[in-house]
């Protein structure tokens, strides 16, 4: 039989495959599961997530981006993979250019945690160990031009500090070397230490945003721990290939809008510390503005920490 074509009209007629570009258990993917959970229910097929990983994401991305714009590949990414990764490897593909933003999801800010042997008990303390070091302390990323690797080099450069980095392909796997002990720290989102923090097998010195957590409201912030104004929320989004028909993306922004309104789906992002955009931020229109902007601010910081592929 012949393949039908792609039509607007009758789509989803198949299920739909995210591709999130980093591990398994890791915070992107931990997100877009809780998400593809209610979206199903509002597309009537399956919503599947493909963890496709390495080079920071690039390589996940890469795949949505040369996928048939039929609405059945979606490209799941952050400010690292649709923004810092263009700074950082050649793509072959442009992260404007080559796709459509569908819709921004849940920013998460990020949480500087430690295995638990380290001296340190605060943040003051925890930069004097850092500068203390005679080989600088290993920090665990997600990949070059990752959320965690920018987030890392941003801390570097408020404290003056140098780490080592250590690329892991999410992470979801760098976190269980943190609780091993085999690496001494992540800035990471905080969706992915929250649970550890709690649990004591590794210790919290701040989180990067301007107020504390609902989720853990006895972290304090980086302004009250001695580093004001070190602010980041990683946010994250869903894109298409470029070319996919306008009724699609409407449809797929719809469905991850319903999920985002949920109050089940509400209360389990916010236990994890993940913060919702505001309603007028749900079009797809303010997730590319949003882009555009991170791009322009983000490019000459990375370029300017002269951050190579791995
Ligand atoms: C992941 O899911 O592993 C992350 O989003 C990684 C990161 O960018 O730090």
């Amino acid at each position: 039989a012949l393949a039908m074509p792609s039509r607007a009209d009758t789509y989803p007629s198949r299920p739909i495959t995210v591709i999130v570009p980093f591990a398994a258990g890791g915070p992107s993917d931990a997100m877009m599961r809780i998400l593809a959970e209610h979206m199903k229910r509002t597309l009537g097929q399956p919503v599947l997530v493909e963890n496709v990983t390495g080079a920071g994401g690039s390589i996940g991305v890469g795949r949505a981006v040369r996928s048939k714009p039929d609405g059945y590949t979606v490209s799941f990414g952050h400010l690292g993979t649709h923004v810092a990764n263009g700074a950082v490897y050649r793509l072959g593909y442009d992260l404007v250019a080559d796709l459509e933003p569908v819709v921004l999801l849940p920013s998460n800010p990020m949480i500087i945690v430690s295995k638990t042997n380290v001296p340190a008990k605060s943040l003051p303390e925890l930069v004097a160990w850092l500068k203390s070091q005679s080989n600088p302390a290993s920090a665990g990323t997600a990949g070059n031009g990752s959320g965690s690797h920018i987030a890392g080099l941003y801390f570097e450069q408020v404290t003056g500090i140098k780490l080592q980095y250590v690329p892991y392909r999410g992470t979801g796997p760098a976190m269980n070397d943190l609780v091993g002990g085999q690496i001494d720290l992540i800035v990471d989102q905080t969706s992915n230490a929250i649970g550890q923090v709690r649990a004591g097998t590794i210790r919290a010195y701040a989180v990067t945003d301007a107020k504390r957590l609902d989720s853990a409201p006895d972290i304090p912030t980086t302004d009250e721990a001695g580093l004001p104004g070190f602010h980041m929320t990683l946010w994250s989004g869903l894109w298409l290939p470029k070319g996919t028909a306008g009724e699609i993306v409407t449809t797929l922004n719809a469905a991850a809008v319903a999920a985002l309104n949920d109050p089940a789906v509400k209360n389990q992002l916010n236990n994890l510390g993940l913060q919702m955009p505001s309603p007028n931020q749900l079009t797809p229109e303010a997730l590319g503005t949003l882009q555009r902007q991170e791009i322009a601010k983000w490019w000459p910081i990375i370029r300017a920490a002269g951050v190579v592929p791995e």
